[in-house]
Parts: C-alpha cells; sequence; structure tokens
C-alpha cells in the first residue's frame, strides 16, 4: 500500500493506462478488460487490473486532474508498484483549425507554462518527449486500425481558467502547438527521471480558436478509438 493507493504489491501490472477521470477508468476496465480486479478506492480514485484483448495485463488508474493529481499517482505507481509503462489517455483542447472536436493527437513532446519545471530545472527549460518505442507502436496500431492520428507537440497548462492576457494557448499556438492539456509535460518529465516508457493519446473536447465543444456523451465514439489504440499497446 502507498500513500494513495491501496493495492499489495503484484496487484498492479507493469502497464497502466492512466485516463484523468476515475469512472473513465472503469468505463476502459469494463468495456475493455476480462477478469477485472478494482485495487483502489482512495478518494474515489479508482484503479483496476485485468486482462487486455490481445491477452496482456494491464492496469487503469484515475490520475485526476492537473500536474500535481497525476505526479502523486505516477510517482506511487513507478516507485512503490514497479510500473514501467504509462499511457495517458485523455482529452485536449485543439489549438489548430485543422483538428476539430473528436480529432486523436499523440503527443511526441510537451510544452508547459507549470511552475513545476520551472522549479525543478532552476529556471531552465527540459523538453519533456514521449517514448519513442511506445509512439511508433501507437502510430502503427492506429493506421492498422484506420484511425486518423495527429502526432505533434502539445502544451500543458496549470490553469483551465486562464485570467491574464496573453493566455498561453495563444503564445503556443503561434508556433504550431497543436493541443492544450493539464498533465503530459509532468508524465513525461517523470518518465524521463525514473527510466520508464510514457505516451498520451488525446482526443480533442472543445477548440479554443473555433470555440466548438462536444458534450460529454459525445466525446465516447473518439475515446473509444483512442482507448483501442492504447489497449493494444
Ligand atoms: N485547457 C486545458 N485543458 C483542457 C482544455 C483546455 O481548454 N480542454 C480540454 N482539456
Amino acid at each position: 500500500m502507498s500513500i494513495h493507493i491501496e493495492a499489495t504489491p503484484g496487484q498492479i501490472a507493469e502497464t497502466v493506462l492512466l485516463p484523468g477521470d476515475p469512472l473513465r477508468a472503469q468505463w476502459i476496465a469494463k468495456k475493455f478488460l476480462k477478469k477485472v480486479v478494482q485495487y483502489n478506492s482512495v478518494r474515489n480514485m479508482l484503479g483496476f487490473t485485468g486482462i487486455a484483448p490481445n491477452g496482456k495485463r494491464i492496469s487503469v488508474q484515475g490520475s485526476g486532474m492537473g500536474m500535481p493529481s497525476l505526479g502523486i499517482y505516477t510517482n506511487e505507481l513507478i516507485k512503490d508498484y514497479g510500473v514501467k509503462n504509462i499511457i495517458r489517455v485523455g482529452s485536449a483542447g485543439s489549438l489548430s483549425e485543422r483538428l476539430p472536436c473528436n480529432s486523436i493527437i499523440i503527443a511526441a513532446g510537451a510544452c508547459t507554462d507549470s511552475g513545476m519545471n520551472d522549479r525543478r530545472f532552476h529556471g531552465m527549460n527540459f523538453a519533456p518527449i514521449a517514448n519513442w518505442g511506445l509512439l511508433k507502436k501507437a502510430d502503427k496500431v492506429a493506421s492498422k486500425m484506420k484511425v486518423d492520428v495527429t502526432v505533434g507537440n502539445i502544451i500543458s497548462v496549470d490553469k483551465f481558467y486562464e485570467d491574464v492576457e496573453p493566455h498561453t494557448w495563444k503564445v503556443f499556438k503561434e508556433y504550431g502547438v497543436l493541443a492544450i492539456e493539464m498533465e503530459t509535460a509532468e508524465l513525461y518529465t517523470l518518465a524521463a527521471k525514473n527510466e520508464i516508457n510514457a505516451l498520451t493519446i488525446l482526443t480533442i473536447s472543445d477548440n479554443l480558436v473555433t470555440g466548438d465543444h462536444l458534450s460529454a456523451s459525445k466525446r465516447e465514439r473518439s475515446f473509444k478509438d483512442m482507448v483501442k489504440i492504447a489497449v493494444e499497446l
């Protein structure tokens, strides 16, 4: 048992899917895994282990929203449970007219405006990047499934509601950054520090340029395609 996860050693698989929403973790476990065992309900941040359609044993763990929350679960998964592969499956806001709602993005890298890396690197800039092996495989699995994915740079921010101009997304859009979310830079940074593999796959839930957005129920289809890619990895 770690501070925020009540699993016993061995109950969590070496590969973990990491959605932000714990109810998404439950949905993924129910829909995609067999022989499911729930190993965590501390703070309702649900976690499950089961068998994926390809026969591999994997876990699904909610991370909560934002880098501080994701950092808690990622640290404990790695240090207390020996997890080696973490695949975040989440939603993001598009910064491009060419990526409408329901598009799927694989994050090759994650910029950040977070104070977390500012402090960690003493004001210098670290470039958090995806694991190349996982990224290459995800792209291959998506083509085999005939699901369109866009691979590129994203930004992970501290604030969902920005109150100071210029808003971060407007600055980063000018440099070809595709989407905005709140977790991946910390995931990729912790993966680098702890020598594990990490990848983020995102579905677009809203578009900051056009103002378009999806209702929660309409997100399900593209979420399903994204998770199908992730469980195949
Ligand atoms: N900002 C931050 N995170 C997000 C957004 C956004 O606009 N949309 C989905 N996740």
